[in-house]
């Protein structure tokens, strides 16, 4: 195990097995339509992948790439979209699924940018949910984990591009 790690918060075994229910929970949603889920690369690509493989509905994949700025960088919630999706929305039933929503500012962004598109429907799909740091309020409908303030690595999320492919979620080290 690296050396930025402080502790193991959900094992491999425990997000597995918390997908499969978020995943029961959208199949009764969505029973009987076809879904798109929406990935904001690169931080929800294992779990959009994991969520995918769960769902016995009929399902679509499309990606998009975001730059943002950090409170940090003193440009708070400031948010650009990179890379585009590849197809249109229009009239689909839309689920966009992220790796975390933290302050909200990325996934309000991309919400009011998705819902001018015209999807049937649009809701947010999440691994991990920071309910504390909250400053631009967003509707969660289906969420794996609520978190605390600790910087989480791990089954996508980074530290400076680095430990994405962690199979477990991790509490870096301070
Ligand atoms: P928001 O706009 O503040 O909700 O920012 C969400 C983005 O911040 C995520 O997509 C992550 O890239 C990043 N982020 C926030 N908290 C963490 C964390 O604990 N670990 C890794 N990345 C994080
Ligand atoms: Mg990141």
């Amino acid at each position: 195990m690296s050396n930025d790690i402080e502790r193991i918060l959900f094992t491999e075994e425990q997000i597995q097995a918390r997908i499969r229910e978020v995943a029961s929970a959208i199949e009764e949603r969505y029973a009987g339509k076809e879904i798109k889920l929406i990935g904001v690369l690169k931080g929800s690509v294992f779990f959009l992948t994991a969520l995918a493989r769960a769902l016995s509905l009929p399902v679509k994949l499309d990606f998009l790439a975001i730059s943002s700025f950090s409170s940090k960088s003193g440009l708070p919630g400031v948010v650009r979209i990179a890379k585009d999706l590849d197809e249109p929305i229009e009239g689909e039933d839309v689920l966009l699924v992220e790796d975390i929503v933290d302050t909200g500012f990325t996934t309000r962004y991309l919400l009011q940018n998705l819902a001018g598109r015209n999807p049937n429907s649009i809701a947010i799909c999440t691994l991990l949910d920071r309910t504390t740091q909250r400053i631009a309020a967003v509707p969660v409908e289906f969420r794996c984990f609520e978190i605390d303030d600790r910087f989480i690595i791990g089954f996508g999320l980074d530290y400076k591009q680095l430990y994405r492919n962690l199979g477990y979620l991790a509490v870096m080290k301070p």
